[in-house]
């Protein structure tokens, strides 16, 4: 793990509070300012930009200009960060705060015509991956929703003005469980084999194609848990920071941390059914 320089008097409270008020405004804006770009794109046409695993796995023209919008609005306000991105890489290594971005989650969907794709902004520090960053600030926009998820950190997870918490327990009809699925063809098997273990819980099971909205909507109880194995930082890190401030848990498989390896969200008692069935 990297450890960030001056992370140790951003602890301390004050300095946090001062730096990270101003990056939650602004990483709103941005992030609906983000999303109405994409959309805007959208209407007139989807371009193909490359492929990236297999054909399956798609860049858009949108998924580029949007990231460059995000990156350059960032670097101009906040030159001292470092920024993560899915379409641009890594900046500025080693800062105290590290922006990871997803300029459009749920690409597929997005070049399909579905309104289910977001703008997902985080704020870490403390590290430069799942297993090591503590995340500060989060924001999921979905611009053709007209939602936008935000969250910081002992402050609440939020959509719009609305304080989200989720409900406790296991719903007696069971529950409602979001998952998703590799690009590659070779982890299909595997996928589907975890579901397998994970049906019996499950009163239904959405696969909506974005994983930072499956967990905005953990976080706002429409949904009762989610997991997800193969997930890259940028999909899971606002996200996770929802679930928690919504008074859920993220994890990975029992005792680990949520990573590309395995995520779970969901409240207590659900959180700890998923995990054991995931691990038998
Ligand atoms: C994908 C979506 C999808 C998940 C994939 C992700 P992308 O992100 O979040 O729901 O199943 O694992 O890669 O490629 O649309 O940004
Ligand atoms: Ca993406």
């Amino acid at each position: 793990m990297t450890r960030r320089k001056g992370a140790d008097n951003f602890n301390r409270g004050l300095n946090a509070d001062l730096a990270l008020k101003p990056r939650l405004e602004f990483a709103i804006n941005l992030a609906k300012e983000a999303g109405a770009l994409a959309a805007q794109m959208r209407r007139m046409g989807v371009s193909i930009a490359e492929h990236k695993s297999s054909l399956a796995d798609i860049v858009t023209e949108a998924d580029q200009a949007v990231e460059q919008l995000i990156r350059a609005q960032i670097t101009a306000k906040f030159p001292e960060d470092a920024i993560l991105g899915e379409e641009g890489g890594s900046t500025n290594a080693g800062a105290e705060l590290l922006w990871v971005v997803d300029p459009i989650d749920g690409t597929v969907n997005y070049a399909s015509g579905f309104a289910q794709y977001a703008v997902s902004i985080a704020v870490v520090s403390e590290g430069d991956t799942p297993l090591s960053w503590r995340e500060e600030i989060a924001v999921v926009s979905a611009p053709e929703l007209a939602e936008t998820f935000w969250a910081i950190r002992d402050g609440g997870a939020w959509l719009g003005e609305q304080r989200l918490q989720m409900p406790a327990g296991i719903p007696e009809a069971g529950a409602l469980i979001a998952t998703g699925f590799g690009y590659d063809p070779a982890t299909h098997e595997g996928d589907l084999g975890r579901l397998r273990k994970i049906m019996p819980l499950a009163r239904d099971i959405r696969r909506m194609g974005a994983a930072s909205l499956d967990l905005a909507n953990v976080a706002a109880g429409r949904l009762d848990g989610y997991f997800e194995r193969g997930l890259q930082p940028w999909d899971l890190a606002a996200g996770a920071l929802l679930v928690r401030e919504a008074g859920g848990q993220v994890g990975g498989y029992r005792n680990e941390k949520a990573s590309a390896k395995m995520l779970v969200a969901a409240n207590a008692a659900l959180f700890s059914s998923i995990q054991s069935r995931l691990d038998a």
